[in-house]
């Protein structure tokens, strides 16, 4: 079963996920938005006696991989994987970045106070890369490289800050998109009702009883 570990001040949700399939050693996982309190994180880890393979990030906004920095020195040989249109916000380089973010919503300490160089993408995803038996959906709008990691015969999505239980990604963040928003949910509309949804931030849910921003425009 995944695990979340609710990190940082804006309250996110990393997803601790043991690994299946072939090609996975036991005790492996994903850790998905390692967003703040990496101690935590990294305890929660130490208790499962998990090993993260992969650090996965749904997009790069800092509330989501805060507690990357951390991590990755913890453990280095987890590879490190973001979509190619946000890989911007990874790297000694990305400060500019996450404060022009942060400018918009009026946070101008959250950078100052969060922020610290991350690591590099040791990966970048792009849509329908497989990472064992999940597979990225590029799913822009929120950002413009936001994924969802898709395990389809699990029926389970990892769906970042594109759909939450009750609600939907903003788009007024620098590189947001309202109808590539809408061409994203549509997207995961179309999958089966049955799938669990883990999103970013909030409880997880079902895809059928999530609310469903098309109900009125249908
Ligand atoms: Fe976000």
């Amino acid at each position: 079963m995944p695990e979340s570990v609710v990190v940082g001040p804006a309250a996110a949700n990393c997803w601790i996920v043991p690994l299946r399939g072939p090609g996975f050693g036991p005790r492996r996982c994903a850790v998905i938005d390692p967003g703040g309190d990496a101690a935590e994180i990294i305890a929660r880890l130490k208790r499962r006696r998990l090993v993260p393979e992969y650090l996965w990030l749904t997009h790069g906004h800092l509330d989501h991989l805060g507690g990357l920095p951390d991590l990755s020195a913890a453990f280095p040989e987890a590879a490190v994987a973001i979509h190619a249109a946000d890989a911007g916000y990874l790297g000694a380089a990305a400060e500019a970045r996450h404060r022009a973010d942060f400018r918009r919503v009026g946070a101008f300490d959250f950078v100052d106070r969060f922020w610290r160089p991350s690591p590099p993408a040791g990966r970048l995803l792009a849509e329908g890369d497989r990472l064992g038996l999940f597979e990225v959906l590029h799913l822009p709008g929120h950002t413009p490289g936001c994924v969802a990691f898709y395990d389809r015969a699990a029926g389970e999505l990892y769906s970042g800050d594109t759909l939450f239980a009750s609600g939907v990604g903003r788009t007024d963040l620098p590189g947001g998109d309202p109808q590539a928003l809408l061409r994203s949910l549509r997207r995961l509309r179309a999958l089966p009702r049955t799938v669990r949804l883990y999103p970013g931030h909030g409880p997880a849910s079902r895809l059928g009883d999530c609310w469903d921003p098309f109900e009125s425009l249908d």
